[in-house]
């Protein structure tokens, strides 16, 4: 018991209980941010899905508010499913959302808040023509849902995307509407990719290749690249690319095909799904919402009476040293709750040892890490032998040793090390002395418990000449959220330790490389709990 109480986060989004899933219409409003949710009034377990609502002033305190839709019409009473808002040129707001009707048909329908001056938008009201939209010939019953922000076009339509699929194929569709009330569906798919299954909650959205700065969702012109994320239903991750949009031929093409979406880059190697992005006008920037999944057993869920987290929402940005990818980064209103600072500097990990770092209380945390690696041992690494087929989830994890790492933080660990979660970087070479570093976390000992998720999640991650290796770690209880080298990857873990109950959790640093030295910089700050109210 004591255990399962031990679980529950201290400065995640959850609600005070029951079950939780997708992020829904999240947006600034009037001074208010506002997030609504997948949601379970009567139990721990997907069902019954209802909008939860709660709103904050800085995206980490917040107050829970009456449900905003409950399944209570033929068009949605299978289930109020995942939707987005669009805010109107004249500042009015729309929601279309997916609902599930009485036969099971996903259809899209349209919501408005019942009093547009309420920054709490506490009452909806359904439109009283939907559904607006219904799966159009060719596409089944099952496979039509989460409609994303609509932007407007040349045209001065506007324009919304659908998820989908036909037969293996992922698709987006594209609809145009003036009032969000009659659509036309326009011809061919934003984009499609082969193999990809099902398509849900897509997402779409331009990132600025010369500013810091988010953009609206509408805003295109030179230097902006636009991405286009989809959640896989068949293997449950958030698969994203950069491209080009064309806005006048509404045409999207990738940078790269060969790292198309759904095939090429995550925003998350560990558990992250069904997330949505939305453009913050208070502060300009473009903020990620993620569902976090239990990976525990559903009789647990039971038992703790609730299920899921939101990940601590994260800036997006392009990255303009790599040119390649987006990064990720917690909204910088989290570190209010940072508390008792402790610097470690410069602390030598000798090959093969472990170091334990004295903090006490570690069960929230927030941890930024440098790390270097010896010169001469990088040197060393350019004759002989190659690991160069390393993979973090291949690999045997952090006990697995290689020249050059594994290297890095264990978190939630017991005294004895019995339970640990390793955050870690590995550098493998080839044969020529090229180098690539992985990113990755182990969950093989992360809990004694032998009904939770144990696998190894990780990536490689690019790392530009003269750059420190670093990364952040957010702990909070059974989450734990990794970003390396400044949010290029990113990993979401869930651990469940089982010791918390008798012993303090403990952190160290250790050196797994059979032939470096590492020098480690850190700094340490515990994490007050956010007020959820
Ligand atoms: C994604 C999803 C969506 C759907 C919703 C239902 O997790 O399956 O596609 O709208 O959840 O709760």
């Amino acid at each position: 018991k004591k255990m399962l109480a031990w679980q529950r986060t201290g400065y995640h989004f959850q609600p005070q209980k029951n079950w939780m899933n997708d992020p829904n219409g999240p947006l600034f409003y009037k001074g208010w941010y506002h997030f609504f949710y997948q949601y379970n009034p009567s139990g721990a377990v997907w069902g019954n899905i209802s909008w939860g609502h709660a709103v904050s002033k800085d995206l980490i305190n917040w107050r829970h508010l009456p449900l905003a839709m409950v399944p209570d019409q033929w068009y949605d009473i299978n289930g109020v499913w995942t939707g987005s808002a669009t805010i109107l040129q004249d500042g009015q707001l729309v929601m279309l959302y997916t609902g599930s009707t009485n036969t099971s048909v996903q259809v899209q329908n349209l919501a408005y808040p019942a009093d547009q001056s309420d920054p709490l938008l506490i009452n909806w009201v359904k439109y009283s023509a939907n559904p607006v939209l219904v799966p159009p010939p060719g596409i089944m019953d099952h496979d039509f849902r989460d409609p994303t922000t609509a932007w407007l076009t040349p045209e001065r339509k506007w324009r919304i995307i659908i998820g989908s699929k036909i037969n293996k194929t992922g698709i987006s569709l594209v609809y145009d509407t003036m009032d969000f009330k009659t659509y036309e569906m326009l011809d061919g798919v934003l984009h499609a990719v082969p193999e990809t299954g099902m398509w849900e909650c897509v997402d779409f959205y331009p990132v600025s290749e010369v500013e810091n700065e988010g953009m609206d969702t509408s805003v295109n012109g030179p230097k902006v690249k636009h991405v286009v994320k989809t959640s896989l239903d068949d293997d449950r991750n958030d698969y994203y690319a950069l491209g080009t949009y064309d806005s006048e031929a509404g045409i999207w093409t990738p940078d790269d095909p060969s790292i198309d979406v759904g095939i090429g880059l995550r925003y998350d190697y560990g558990i992250f799904y069904a997330s949505k992005t939305f453009y913050d006008k208070k502060l300009r920037r473009r903020i990620l919402w993620s569902w976090i999944k239990e990976t525990d057993s559903e009789k647990s869920d039971i038992q703790k009476g609730w299920a899921s987290l939101q990940a601590v929402p994260r800036t997006i940005v392009f990255d303009m040293k790599t040119g390649s990818n987006i990064l990720q980064w917690p909204v910088k209103e989290v570190e209010r709750l940072r508390r008792n600072r402790i610097v470690f500097d410069k602390v030598e990990v000798t090959a093969g040892s472990v170091v334990p770092l004295d903090v006490v209380s570690t069960s929230q945390l927030d941890i930024v890490a440098e790390f270097k690696v010896d010169e001469e041992a990088l040197k060393r690494m350019n004759v002989n032998g190659s690991d160069s087929s390393y993979s973090c989830q291949k690999s045997g994890g952090a006990a697995e040793r290689g020249a050059l790492g594994p290297f890095g933080l264990l978190v939630l660990a017991s005294k004895h090390l019995i339970e640990q979660t390793p955050i870690y970087f590995y550098i493998s070479k080839d044969t020529k002395g090229n180098f690539k570093t992985f990113f990755c976390a182990d969950h093989s000992r992360s809990s004694q418990a032998n009904d939770v998720d144990k696998e190894i999640y990780g990536s490689t991650v690019p790392v530009l000449k003269d750059e420190t290796l670093s990364m952040r770690i957010l702990v909070d209880r059974s989450i734990v959220e990794s970003f390396g080298q400044g949010g290029r990857s990113c990993i979401t873990s869930r651990v469940y330790p089982t010791r918390v109950a008798c012993e303090d959790v403990k952190i160290f640093l250790f050196n797994n490389a059979t032939d470096a030295r590492i020098t480690a910089s850190l700094q340490i700050w515990q994490m007050s709990s956010a007020s959820i109210q």
